[in-house]
């Protein structure tokens, strides 16, 4: 009935304002576009999931195997990562700009079926409305990165509203689940060397871009993400995708099994920062792996 209701309430609101799914759409634009405004991103709102079905799964999905991996990742493991040299095939799928009500619990739903842990970059404001979305992520061992409080472009920021995005932030997720962010992805993928440098020495934050981008706010169709993400995975890669998005969400059934088929591993971002150490400790000095 709830769902039902909201639909209603979309579909009155869509004939006078518009798409119920301009403010997911305006916010996926800013999200990937480094010369967007830096005006806050649009307000949030909790666009009902039009025509959405749950897919149906026949027979049984495969399954992430059980790995008890450290995620201490070391103080001096790094400033930026976009991926992370690894001999065995792990790579880590990263969630951004959530929690969101419905898409969220409903992805969380597709990676317990699949023992997936993942990590959540989130928006701190989105935390503050739907804190029991993040006490689920949390609770199902899955990693909450900090993405700011308002999604701004931090490049224009000077260090006190950067330090104030992220520590808002922090806080958030603290007192919604009681765990700490260790990791940040700036909106965007936009941060100066010289902010990245400063967030890890005083934050001890490193800062997490990505290897593989399915360009899912284009809403290009889930197909395509799932075929973008299946053609780009490489050993050690950080996945980008957005749970904002209904149909990313819809994506991932299709795309998190053709990945366990092609054997590969799931893990959490701070999972595969542990392992660069372990794994190529002749490159220490170079550690900027972007
Ligand atoms: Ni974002």
């Amino acid at each position: 009935m709830k769902f039902a209701a909201h639909l209603l309430a979309c579909w009155i609101l869509g004939t006078s304002l518009g798409s119920c799914s301009n403010a997911d759409e305006n916010a996926a634009a800013a999200h990937q576009t480094p010369a967007a405004p830096t005006e806050a991103a649009a307000p949030v709102k909790s666009p009902a999931n039009r025509a959405y079905s749950t897919p149906r799964t026949t027979g049984p999905v495969p399954r992430n195997p059980d790995m008890n991996l450290p995620a201490n990742f070391k103080k001096d493991a790094g400033v930026t990562f976009s991926r992370v040299s690894v001999s065995e095939p792990y790579v880590a799928m990263t969630f951004d700009d959530g929690p969101h009500p419905q898409n969220t619990p409903r992805l969380l739903d597709m990676l317990r079926d699949r023992n997936i842990k993942a990590t959540f970059y989130v928006i701190g404001r989105n935390v503050d409305l739907y804190p029991s979305v993040v006490r689920r992520i949390v609770a199902e061992g899955h990693e909450i990165g900090n993405h700011t409080y308002t999604h701004r472009n931090l490049t224009k920021l000077g260090h006190d509203a950067v330090l104030s995005e992220l520590n808002k932030t922090r806080d958030a997720i603290v007192k919604a689940a009681g765990v700490q962010p260790r990791t940040m992805r700036p909106p965007y993928g936009a941060l100066l060397q010289t902010q990245r440098e400063w967030i890890r020495s005083e934050l001890g934050y490193p800062t997490i871009l990505w290897s593989v981008d399915p360009r899912d706010w284009q809403r290009p169709g889930p197909s395509v993400v799932t075929s973008r993400i299946l053609s780009g995975a490489t050993p050690g890669a950080i996945i980008l995708s957005h749970d904002l998005h209904a149909p990313t969400v819809d994506a991932m059934p299709a795309t998190l099994d053709g990945l366990l088929r092609k054997g590969y591993k799931f893990v959490t971002v701070s999972q595969l920062l542990a392992m660069k150490p372990a794994e190529a400790p002749a490159q220490a000095a170079n550690d900027n792996e972007q």
